[in-house]
């Protein structure tokens, strides 16, 4: 037998608590118990977003579904729409605009870069008529927090141009302050932050996204926004939910109710920088720019003379422990690890120890011990 880890951006661990409620037998979804369900889970999730004003929306679908549904329903074809990115899922959002027929302009940076608020208020500036402005708040591939507060600030200036973020490893993880900060739709998924297994996606949508709804003219069916909305005054759903989802997800948002959203975010940017420190102390270089590093996933150069698929394979095949390999033109050359949603402080001591013995293994040179010490250090508060 092997003990197992789970240590990736997702999907993430699902704590017992959850995993139990999801294992109750089934239920009717029209009924005044599930009812309950929804309310609870709408009323959570906009405690986890810190949205009063917005809705929230649950579909059943990964992801990349709650993005679809923001293209769908606040854009009609040949609407003017900003994409800026610095990683693969950013990207993604350029493909969707594009599917649509979105007259998509790119602002495309390099993944060890930071989107430069700047560029997107230059850009506004000569394309006022513009739609949207999309933006990824944590990009996983890449490991790179990006400023949507201050995106937010400049989108808030344009009364026909909604902000869409995606939030997918952001949301309780990071700070997202839906209202404050100006977010007109935020998206996030149930198997990062969450704790849930894969399978939700949760999207908010703010009274000027409901005014974009109303101009769009792109067609929309599963995804239809306001299918959702007429159902919750019901507390229910249009179609049949993923029913152990939403009755675990119920689950989920208690315990984070219970920590509170603010020490979630502190928990996660605790861990976030032991694991650094420790990956540092260990020789190893950082991925993402100091300026702009998120807490769910912290991506690492593999060292010189190092196989990077061989260090991931060894560390769950021999030790248990799973980590995410690096994407696209950082395939072999970065590795990510994971520490987002029901991550603690031994975690973080496991998955270095895991990388330290493979990394002695491999024949990396360097004293062991060294990245746990200094992960420690951070832990202890020292
Ligand atoms: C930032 C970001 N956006 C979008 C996605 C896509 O989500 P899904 O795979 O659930 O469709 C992911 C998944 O990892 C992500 O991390």
């Amino acid at each position: 037998m092997q003990k197992k880890y789970l240590m990736t951006p997702g999907p993430t661990s699902v704590p017992s608590e959850v995993l139990l409620a999801q294992a109750r037998p089934m239920v009717h979804h029209r009924t005044p118990d599930f009812n309950k369900v929804v309310r609870d889970c709408v009323e959570g999730l906009k405690y986890v977003f810190q949205t009063e004003q917005s809705d929230v929306l649950i579909f059943a679908a990964s992801g990349t579904g709650g993005m679809e549904s923001a293209v769908v329903n606040c854009f009609s074809a040949g609407d003017k729409v900003l994409v800026s990115y610095n990683g693969k899922f950013g990207q993604r959002m350029e493909q969707i605009a594009k599917v649509y027929g979105l007259d998509t302009t790119v602002l495309e940076y390099g993944w060890q870069q930071v989107v430069d608020p700047a560029d997107i208020a230059g850009f506004l500036k000569e394309n006022p008529d513009t739609k949207g402005v999309i933006v990824t708040q944590s990009e996983t591939s890449s490991g790179v927090l990006n400023d949507v507060e201050a995106v937010g600030r400049i989108v808030k200036d344009y009364p026909e141009c909604v902000l869409i973020v995606d939030s997918i490893t952001g949301i309780g993880a990071v700070d997202c302050k839906t209202d404050e900060w100006g977010l007109d739709v935020v998206m996030t998924g149930s198997q990062k932050g969450l704790m849930l297994p894969p399978g939700l996606a949760a999207v908010t949508v703010s009274p000027k996204a409901w005014k974009a709804y109303e101009r769009s003219t792109l067609p929309k069916y599963y995804f239809d926004w306001k299918k959702y909305k007429k159902n919750l005054e019901q507390d229910t759903t249009p179609f049949t939910p993923a029913v152990s989802l939403m009755i675990g997800l119920a689950e989920a948002i208690k315990l984070m109710r219970e920590e509170g959203i603010e020490n979630i975010i502190a928990r996660h940017a605790r861990l976030a920088e032991a694991c650094r420190k420790g990956c540092e102390a260990l020789g190893l270089e950082l991925f993402a720019p100091a300026e702009g590093r998120g807490n769910a996933v912290t991506p690492v150069w593999v060292p010189e003379g190092i196989d990077g698929k061989k260090l991931v394979s060894t560390m769950k095949n021999k030790h248990g422990v799973t980590i995410a390999g690096g994407q696209d033109d950082y395939a072999g050359r970065i590795f990510r690890v994971g520490h987002l949603g029901y991550f603690g402080d031994f975690d973080i001591i496991i998955t270095l120890a895991a990388l330290e013995m493979t990394l002695f293994e491999l024949g990396y040179a360097f004293e062991p011990g060294t990245g746990i010490k200094a992960a420690e250090h951070v832990l202890l508060g020292k």
